[in-house]
């Protein structure tokens, strides 16, 4: 059991700051991944937790006791790298082992406990052999087994599957959701990849420069990213993004004027927004269709045919690069004239902060 609340936990090298003071709650078994672009924290944010870094300000608990000051190998946390570092002159068992061996864990122990993260992990076949002598898959599985025979309160996972190619990757995303569903412990997961995190996460809390832009389910990011950065990061081919202005705004929604004068109604609490007022129009490709009475006309540029979907790259209202998405295979071709519509309520709003106006529709599940 372990539950982690970090309360406006900050880290500085020298004068720069790298995170900004981070406020977040992680519950017991829960598998939040931390997602960001590059460079924007989530390794050292990870390793603050795991105790490889300092805290320069805030408070980290875990189980409601304060751990700032606690060694890493105090807190009951294990870490696995993306670089998994195996050593190459022990056996895939000497590797799973070697942490509990330096713990002087009795042998019988220690090669239970081996013999059980590699049942987990499917290494059986392999304990004896030498990294060298495995796959790529296979080497980051024994780190992960290294992890497992320690019984961790809370796993940490920094970018594990980076190094694995892309088939290699979608086959070990579902082991680790397997693993987290077996053992049913607390796991801190990093990535760039929104999709990982889409699909494995719990919570998925998205970084940017050091700061918390928006933590929930994936579905609920999906649905109601709370800025345009979180609409454009989560969800792919990413959400259109399209310059507006308000025409009207009332109850049923807000009324949009796109650059070429077609005109939307945006089905989002209209607050404060006032006629004239500068906004962001965002449509995700697969809720836009090609619509010979469609307000927007565009000229196709490329047509991306992926068999079971096919995006149209579209020039117009401004922007060269609006994606519409359609199921099957379109017999759109490039550089045809089209027109296209979207649903005003699956469309989001953003003011001229990049701040969300709340949705009207609430999402729900399909059959
Ligand atoms: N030891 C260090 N000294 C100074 N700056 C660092 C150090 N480690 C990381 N940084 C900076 O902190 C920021 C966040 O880095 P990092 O946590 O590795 O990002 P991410 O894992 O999201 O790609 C980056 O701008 C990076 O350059
Ligand atoms: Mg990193």
């Amino acid at each position: 059991m372990a539950t982690l609340s970090l309360r406006n936990v900050r880290k500085a090298y020298g004068p720069v700051e790298v995170i900004k003071g981070i406020d977040l709650d992680i519950d017991d078994r829960e598998f939040v991944v931390f997602v960001g672009p590059s460079g924007c924290g989530k390794s050292t944010l990870l390793r603050m937790i795991a105790g490889l870094e300092q805290i320069t300000g805030g408070d980290l608990n875990i189980d409601g006791k304060r751990v700032n000051e606690v060694g890493p190998a105090d807190r009951g946390l294990a870490m696995v790298f993306q670089s998994y570092a195996l050593y190459p002159h022990m056996t895939v068992s000497e590797n799973m082992g070697f942490a509990l061996r330096l713990a002087k864990v009795p042998k019988a122990e220690r090669d239970t406990k081996v013999k059980e993260a590699a049942r987990i992990l499917q290494l059986g076949p392999y304990l004896d052999r030498k990294p060298k002598d495995l796959s790529g898959g296979q080497r980051q599985r024994v780190a992960i087994g290294r992890a497992i025979v320690r019984a961790p309160k809370v796993f940490l996972f920094d970018e594990p599957l980076s190094n694995l190619d892309a088939a290699l990757r979608g086959q070990t995303r579902i082991e680790i959701a397997r693993l987290h569903e077996e053992l049913a412990t607390t796991m801190i997961y990093v990535t760039h990849d929104q999709v990982e995190a889409m699909t494995m996460a719990d919570k998925i809390v998205v970084l940017q420069a050091g700061r918390v832009e928006q933590v929930g389910s994936p579905l609920e990011l999906y649905h109601n990213p709370a800025n345009i950065f979180v609409a454009g990061f989560i969800g792919s081919p990413r959400m259109n993004v399209i310059d507006a202005t308000v025409v009207s705004a009332g109850g049923g929604g807000v009324e949009v004027r796109l650059p070429s004068g077609a005109q939307i109604v945006v089905e989002v609490a209209a607050g404060a927004m006032q006629p004239g007022m500068p906004v962001r129009l965002g449509i995700r490709p697969e809720a836009m269709r090609i619509d010979p009475s469609g307000p927007i006309a565009g000229e196709v540029r490329l047509v991306e045919r992926l068999g079971g979907l096919t995006l149209l790259h579209l020039g117009a209202e401004g922007r060269d690069d609006l994606i519409v998405q359609v199921e099957g295979t379109s017999a759109v071709e490039a550089h045809q004239a089209v027109r296209v519509s979207a649903d005003g309520a699956a469309c989001h709003l953003f003011d001229a902060d990049g701040l969300a106006l709340p949705r009207l529709a609430r999402h729900q599940l399909v059959a």
